[in-house]
Parts: C-alpha cells; sequence; structure tokens
C-alpha cells in the first residue's frame, strides 16, 4: 500500500476506534483493513478530507467446505472505515463507488454470488444507504458477556443434558442438518449436494477432538436437542469481531420440533452457559439469521444482543 494511503488508513482508524467505543464497548479495536482486489475505495467530506475507506476482496469457497452451506458460492466483501459520526454520505458514495467496480467483474454477474457489508449494529446512522444501494440484512452476529442470567423457569419435566460422544454421530449428525434445513427458509444457509456428508465428517471430527463442548437434551432417554459450541482455541476465525476476551462460539443449536417451545432450549442453553462460565469463557459469538422468528427471540431471552449484522444483496449484481 502507497504511504500516503498508509497514512489515510491509520488517521481513519484511529477515529474509527474512537466513535466504535462509544457506539458499542463490545466491538474491536479496527483492525487494519485486509488487502484488497485494488486501492482501497475513498470518500471525501465536504471539507475534502477523507472521510471513509472502503476495501474490496473477493473470496471463492470451495464446494468441499461447509462455508458454502452457510452462503453463497463467490463472495464480494466490502470492509469500510468511516470517520464521521453521520456514516450515510459516506457509505452512499463508497457503495456506488463499489457497484461500478463489481459491474467490470464479470464474476459478479453469476447467480450464485454475494455482495456483502459486516456492520456494527449500533452504528444505525448508515442503514439507510445500505438499504437504498439493495442490501439487506440476512444475519446477525450476537454477543454474551460471561455471567448474564439466562432465564431460570425450568419445565416440570426437565431434559437431561449430557456431552454427546463419538457414539452419538448420526444422532447429532441429524440435529445439525435441522438447523441447516430451518435456515434456509431464511437464505441463512443454502443447502447443497455435499452438505450432508461434510456435516457428518465435521461433527466426527468434533466429536473426536473436542469431546465436552458439544451437548445432548434428552426427554425418555431420546435425544431431542442438540448444543455445539467452538472452544477459544477453535473460534480465532471469530474472536476478532468482538473485543478481547477468552472468545468461544455457539456454533449449533437445534430443539426437535415437537419439544419446541417447553422450556428445552432454555434448559440446554443454561446449562451450556454454566459450563462455559466455568471455563473462563469471556465472550460467546453466534450467529442467527435476522427473519428467524425462534432464534431472534430466543436468543435476545438467553443474554444476547446484537453486536454486527452483515447485509447482503444476491447475486452480488442486485447492488444497486
Ligand atoms: C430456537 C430454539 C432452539 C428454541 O428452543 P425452545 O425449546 O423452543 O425454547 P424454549 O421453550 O426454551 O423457550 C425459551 C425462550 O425462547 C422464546 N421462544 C420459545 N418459543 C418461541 C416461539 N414459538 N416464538 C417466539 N419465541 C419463542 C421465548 O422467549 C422463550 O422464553 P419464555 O418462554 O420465557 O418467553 C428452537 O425453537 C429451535 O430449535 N428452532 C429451530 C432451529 C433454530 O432456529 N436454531 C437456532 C439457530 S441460530
Amino acid at each position: 500500500m502507497p504511504w500516503v494511503i498508509r497514512d489515510v488508513v491509520s488517521d481513519i482508524n484511529k477515529a474509527v476506534a474512537r466513535r466504535w467505543q462509544g457506539l458499542d464497548p463490545l466491538l474491536p479495536e479496527p483492525s487494519d483493513p485486509p488487502e484488497g482486489c485494488m486501492p482501497p475505495l475513498l470518500a471525501l467530506g465536504d471539507n475534502g478530507r477523507p472521510a471513509g475507506l472502503g476495501v474490496c476482496r473477493h473470496q471463492h469457497v470451495p464446494a468441499d467446505t461447509l462455508a458454502q452451506t452457510w452462503g453463497a458460492a463467490a463472495k464480494f466483501v466490502l470492509t469500510m472505515r468511516l470517520r464521521e459520526a453521520d456514516t450515510k454520505p459516506a457509505v452512499d458514495d463508497l457503495l456506488t463507488q463499489w457497484r461500478e467496480h463489481l459491474e467490470t467483474q464479470p464474476e459478479a454477474r453469476k447467480d450464485d454470488t454475494a455482495a456483502i457489508v459486516n456492520w456494527p449494529a449500533r452504528d444505525v446512522t448508515g442503514v439507510l444507504a445500505l438499504l437504498r444501494h439493495g442490501l439487506r440484512p440476512v444475519t446477525v452476529i450476537a454477543v454474551r458477556q460471561a455471567g448474564r442470567p439466562s432465564p431460570a423457569n425450568t419445565p416440570a419435566k426437565g431434559p437431561v443434558i449430557r456431552p454427546a460422544g463419538p457414539a452419538d454421530l448420526d444422532v447429532v449428525t441429524e440435529l445439525e442438518m435441522g438447523v441447516v434445513r430451518y435456515d434456509a427458509h431464511f437464505g441463512g444457509s443454502v443447502p447443497r449436494p455435499a452438505t450432508e456428508a461434510l456435516v457428518r465428517a465435521e461433527t466426527q471430527a468434533a466429536l473426536a477432538k473436542r469431546p465436552g463442548w458439544t451437548w445432548l437434551a434428552e426427554h425418555d432417554g431420546q435425544p431431542v436437542a442438540l448444543a455445539v459450541v467452538e472452544p477459544p482455541e477453535a473460534a480465532t476465525w471469530i474472536a476478532g469481531m468482538t473485543r478481547p476476551g477468552a472468545t468461544a462460539y455457539l456454533q449449533t443449536m437445534f430443539v426437535h420440533p415437537a419439544q419446541r417451545s417447553g422450556g428445552t432450549g432454555a434448559a440446554l442453553v443454561r446449562h451450556v452457559h454454566d459450563e462455559l462460565d466455568t471455563r473462563g469463557v469471556d465472550l460467546t459469538l453466534l450467529h442467527y439469521a435476522q427473519v428467524n422468528p425462534l432464534s431472534a427471540p430466543f436468543w435476545h431471552r438467553m443474554g444476547y444482543r446484537p453486536l454486527w449484522s452483515t447485509w447482503e444483496a444476491r447475486p452480488a449484481s442486485t447492488l444497486r
């Protein structure tokens, strides 16, 4: 990166660090923007000074990875750093420039693509600009701090909760697939021909490698609910989305449809939270689909709140 741009980046990042801390103490220090497909896009403020920058990355998600079950096969991700309290003019400018850039990319015209922006959930001033450019909020990254109470109501006949082991591979895989199928209604997941085999292989590896981080809830000896957590050493891929601390990722939560709304989910999550608090986890992150009518109220009741929202135009050519 030429030195002039490096100075601009460092200057904007300092202002963004102050702004983010004012918005939400659980946001991280803004990292240096990643290496993009071209030099950063710049938005100039009224005083001629850079008010924001945007870095575009092109990501090809291989078909033989589970990542392709959780989004488009080709992603164009814009990382923005916005200096001013009112972000709207700079967002508008950067998204216009980004759309012009994507129009020159033949790959962005394909169907299985998405133009993606990760947005601090409490940074409300830019939301109208995101909407105006055809982006829709698809998923939320929510956060829970250690020790936050979960509701104490226990169903009359509570589930038996136990760690899952390698012998539970079939049932854990089936419950994992339940989340994939349910989230597909909201665009949170995109089931692929390879999904089930990949879920099974990943489950097998996790049960062998990380005993004690997958739990089953049983009624009358039958597993009816699943919770899976990535411990901090496996959650480094997402830990940078929040402030420093031992950060775990709650990867899966599913209650069999016949058992829902009876307190099973709450009992299982309470158990998991007790374990996480005891194991020294400071922060737990998870994703939910913005319009999933079950998960959003559930997670907020369980002590989570939005930290980031992910906005997408699918396919990428629908960015306006
Ligand atoms: C989300 C889910 C795990 C909740 O489990 P559950 O056993 O149904 O939840 P509980 O009965 O323990 O309810 C706990 C809280 O969730 C919320 N909730 C439960 N059922 C709900 C419903 N039908 N609609 C809206 N909120 C509901 C309530 O806030 C409830 O607390 P309250 O009863 O004190 O008000 C379950 O519905 C599920 O598996 N959904 C499909 C898969 C999914 O969305 N997984 C999460 C992906 S991020």
